[in-house]
């Protein structure tokens, strides 16, 4: 079998990308706070803001998981560029191929986006949220660190009247 290879973005993988998130947020409304419909018309060049800024702010990588040369998974991490808040990350748009799920690859990338934030002595804290019902995604932040600081209650509207709490959630990076 072909090896997952984890690495960060670079420009060529933008069209991957897009195709695969398109399809997540298609196939999964109830994780994403996107909505498939509006992001389908999303340019490509609009992608580069998932690339890293090349300052302390903004995105700071995204990370692509491989088999075979193919991106099956990605997961990106922000950061704010005031300087209050600038000890704290942000996890969003963690994602696994449905033809990859439960085979280690969301735990692949979250590991390697926590040891590249940790490497940041300034960096303190990773936060990120997530629909609270969404267990298999809720399960592994818990498994690699996270833990539960809120609920932010009717957070998310769907379109069939579905109404969806999200969980906030952190993991401190420094020992
Ligand atoms: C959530 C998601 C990223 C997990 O990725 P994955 O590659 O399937 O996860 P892994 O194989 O690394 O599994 C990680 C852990 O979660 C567990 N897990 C996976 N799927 C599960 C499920 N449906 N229910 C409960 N636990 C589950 C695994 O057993 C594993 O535990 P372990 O490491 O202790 O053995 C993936 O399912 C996905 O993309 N889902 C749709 C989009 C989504 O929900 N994104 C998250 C937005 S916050």
């Amino acid at each position: 079998m072909d090896e997952l290879l984890i690495r960060p973005m670079t420009e060529p993988d933008l069209p991957a990308y897009k195709a695969l998130r398109d399809a997540m947020l298609a196939g999964h409304p109830d994780a994403f706070t996107s909505d498939a419909e509006t992001e389908m018309q999303r340019d490509l060049a609009s992608y580069r803001s998932r690339l890293p800024s090349g300052t302390d702010s903004g995105t700071l990588f995204t990370l692509v998981a491989l088999i075979g040369g193919r991106i099956i998974g990605a997961l990106t991490c922000e950061r704010e560029a005031r300087r209050k808040v600038a000890h704290m990350a942000q996890l969003v748009g963690m994602m696994v191929s449905d033809t990859h799920h439960g085979r280690g690859i969301g735990r692949a990338l979250l590991a390697d986006a926590i040891s590249r934030l940790q490497a940041s002595p300034e960096l303190a804290q990773v936060t990120l949220s997530v629909t609270a019902s969404n267990r298999a995604a809720v399960g592994l932040y818990e498994r690699m660190g996270f833990t539960r600081y809120g609920r932010l209650p009717d957070a998310v509207r769907l379109p069939d009247g579905r109404r969806l709490d999200k969980d906030l959630m952190l993991r401190r990076l420094q020992a």
